[in-house]
C-alpha cells in the first residue's frame, strides 16, 4: 500500500472511504451534507471508545466513524489501534483508497501511528493461496491534515513497509526461505539502496574464519550457513557505529536433542531477529538517517544428521572460547556467538541484537513485552525508549556475575545450556555476554512476540517486531553512554 500526506480536503483526494476519528465529548469538526456524522454520534450508533466503529455514506463517499477514546489517553498506540480497526472494516468493504482526515491538534507521532495501524493491519499473506483475496485490499492511504505531515508520513510508511516486507520474510515457509534465499534479500536491498553494501560467507569461509560455534549449528544440514554483513557509512553520520545482530535460524528442529512435533511447523519463524534487522537495515538507509550500520545475521538451519552436533561435542568459537554443547536445541547462542564477535571486529560501538532465543522468554512475558538484557544502562534506556515509541515493548531483565556462573563449563570454558530450567532466559543472555567486547550490548529475546502476538494491528502471524524500534533508535543517534 502506499502511503501520502496531503493538504486537501478528505472529500477532494479521489479516497472512495474516509475514516474520522471520534474523540470522547467532542462533536464533529468537519460534518457533511448538513450533519449526517453528528446524527450518527447522537444516535449513539457511532461511539467514542477506542476500536468502535460505524460505517454511513454521504456525498457519495463511504465513511467510518473511529472511536478513538479520551483525548487526554490519546497516544501513537492508540492511532495504530483505531486505524488497524478502520482498515480491517475498510478491507472487508471493499475500500481501494482509504483517507484517514487527522483530528486537530494530534501530534507528528499520532499522524505515524494512524499510518503505521492501517499498513500494518492491511497486511496479509496470500503468497501460496491458489485463490485471489475476495477483498482485494486497500492500495492507497491519504492522511488529510491542515498542516504539513508529509516527514512523519514518509518515515511512518517506511518503517511499516519495512515491517511487512520482514513478514513476507517470517512467513516464507523454510523449504523457500532458506539461508541463501535470505542472503539474495541481502543483496537486493544493496542493490536498490545507494551506499549499502552486502557481504556474504558460505560455509566453507565461516569454517575458516574459525566461526566453530556457527560452524557447529551449520554442521547438520545440508542448507548452505550464510553470514551476512551488510554495511552503510552517510557521509553527514557522526555519532557511534551502531551494530545490529539478527538470529536467523530459518528452521530450528532442535538437532539431535529434537524438539517435540507439537508445532514445530512454528519454528520457520526462528529467523525471526534475523528478518528484523535485515529490513530495518534497508529503512534506514532508504530515509537516509544518519547513521553508520554494521548489521550481521546468522542464518543455518538447526537439523538433525549424521554430520550433526551432539551433545558433549565441544566447538570454539571466534573468540578462542571453547563451548560444550549440553542442548543442541540451544543453537541461537552460538550462533549468535559469532556473529556479535564479528560485529565487535568490524568496529560496532553499540550493538543490539534480535533473536527468538528461549522458550522461557514466553513463559516470563507472553507476547506483551520481549525481554531486553544489557551491559549499559544508558543504551538499554535507549532500546527500551524505541520500543515504547513504537509501540514494541521490551522489559529489562538483570544480569548477574552469579547467572554466569550457571555457563561455567566443566570440560571446555563454558556450556551452551544448563540442565536445570533456572533463569533460562537470563542464562542465555549471560552466554551472549561473553562474546561482546567491552561494547555497550543490548539483547532482546522476541520469542514471544515474533508471531501470534494479538496485537489489534498485527494479530495473526509475524510481526516484523523489532523493525519499526530499530527504526525510532537510528532516528535517536547519537546516544550517550553509561
Ligand atoms: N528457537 C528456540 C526458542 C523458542 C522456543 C522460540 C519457542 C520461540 C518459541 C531456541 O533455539 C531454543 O530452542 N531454546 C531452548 C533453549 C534450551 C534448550 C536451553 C528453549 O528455550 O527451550
Ligand atoms: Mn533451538
Ligand atoms: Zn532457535
Amino acid at each position: 500500500m502506499r502511503a501520502e500526506a496531503t493538504t486537501q480536503a478528505p472529500a477532494d483526494t479521489g479516497a472512495d472511504t474516509i475514516a474520522i476519528g471520534l474523540f470522547d465529548g467532542e462533536p464533529i469538526a468537519h460534518d457533511v451534507d448538513g450533519g449526517v456524522l453528528q446524527a450518527l454520534v447522537d444516535s449513539g450508533e457511532a461511539a467514542p471508545g477506542l476500536r468502535k466503529l460505524a460505517v454511513t455514506h454521504a456525498g457519495g463517499k463511504r465513511y467510518v466513524l473511529a472511536g478513538l477514546g479520551k483525548r487526554e489517553a490519546f497516544d501513537a498506540e492508540r492511532a495504530r489501534v483505531a486505524a488497524g480497526a478502520v482498515a480491517g472494516r475498510a478491507r472487508e468493504l471493499g475500500t481501494r483508497k482509504l483517507c484517514w482526515e487527522l483530528p486537530h491538534h494530534v501530534g507528528d507521532a499520532e499522524a505515524a501511528g494512524f499510518v503505521e495501524g492501517t499498513l500494518l493491519a492491511a497486511y496479509a499473506y496470500r503468497a501460496y493461496k491458489s485463490k485471489p483475496d475476495e477483498d482485494g485490499g486497500i492500495e492507497q492511504l491519504a492522511m488529510s491534515a491542515h498542516h504539513d505531515v508529509s516527514p512523519a508520513v514518509r518515515r511512518a510508511a517506511i518503517a511499516a513497509q519495512a515491517a511487512n516486507a520482514a513478514r513476507d520474510l517470517q512467513h516464507a515457509p523454510a523449504n523457500e526461505m532458506t539461508p541463501t534465499r535470505l542472503a539474495e534479500r541481502a543483496h537486493e536491498l544493496a542493490s536498490e539502496s545507494e551506499g549499502l553494501t552486502v557481504e556474504t560467507m558460505g560455509r566453507a569461509e565461516i569454517e575458516a574464519a574459525g566461526m566453530g560455534a556457527f560452524a557447529g549449528v551449520a554442521r547438520g544440514t545440508d542448507e548452505e550457513p550464510q553470514l551476512i554483513t551488510l554495511r552503510s557509512s552517510p557521509e553527514d553520520a557522526t555519532g557511534p557505529i551502531l551494530g545490529l545482530v539478527g538470529k536467523a535460524v530459518t528452521f530450528d528442529s532442535g538437532g539431535i536433542s529434537l524438539k517435540p512435533g507439537t508445532k514445530m511447523s512454528e519454528m520457520k519463524f526462528d529467523m525471526s531477529g534475523g528478518a528484523a534487522v535485515l529490513e530495518a537495515t534497508g529503512a534506514i538507509v532508504r530515509l537516509g538517517l544518519p547513521v553508520r550500520l554494521v548489521t550481521v545475521i546468522g542464518a543455518t538451519e538447526n537439523m538433525p544428521s549424521g554430520h550433526a552436533l551432539k551433545p558433549g561435542d565441544i566447538v570454539r568459537a571466534k573468540t578462542g572460547t571453547t563451548i560444550e554443547i549440553i542442548n543442541t536445541d540451544a543453537e541461537g547462542r552460538l550462533v549468535l556467538a559469532d556473529c556479535l564477535a564479528h560485529a565487535v571486529e568490524l568496529g560496532a560501538e553499540r550493538i543490539v541484537d534480535f533473536a527468538t532465543l528461549t522458550g522461557a522468554i514466553v513463559t516470563t512475558f507472553g507476547d506483551t513485552h520481549a525481554g531486553l538484557f544489557g551491559s549499559d544502562d544508558a543504551w538499554c534506556d535507549a532500546v527500551t525508549e524505541a520500543g515504547r515509541r513504537a509501540g514494541e515493548l521490551v522489559w529489562r531483565l538483570p544480569l548477574h556475575p552469579e547467572y554466569a556462573k550457571a555457563i561455567e563449563g566443566r570440560y571446555a570454558d563454558i556450556v551452551n545450556a544448563v540442565e536445570t530450567r533456572k533463569a533460562g532466559s537470563i542464562v542465555a543472555a549471560e552466554f551472549l555476554r561473553r562474546f561482546t567486547g567491552d561494547v555497550p550490548w543490548a539483547h532482546v529475546d522476541i520469542a514471544g512476540t515474533a508471531w501470534d502476538t494479538g496485537k489489534p494491528y498485527a494479530a495473526k502471524g509475524g510481526t516484523g517486531f523489532g523493525v519499526r524500534m530499530i527504526v525510532e533508535l537510528a532516528a535517536a543517534a547519537p546516544w550517550t553512554s553509561r
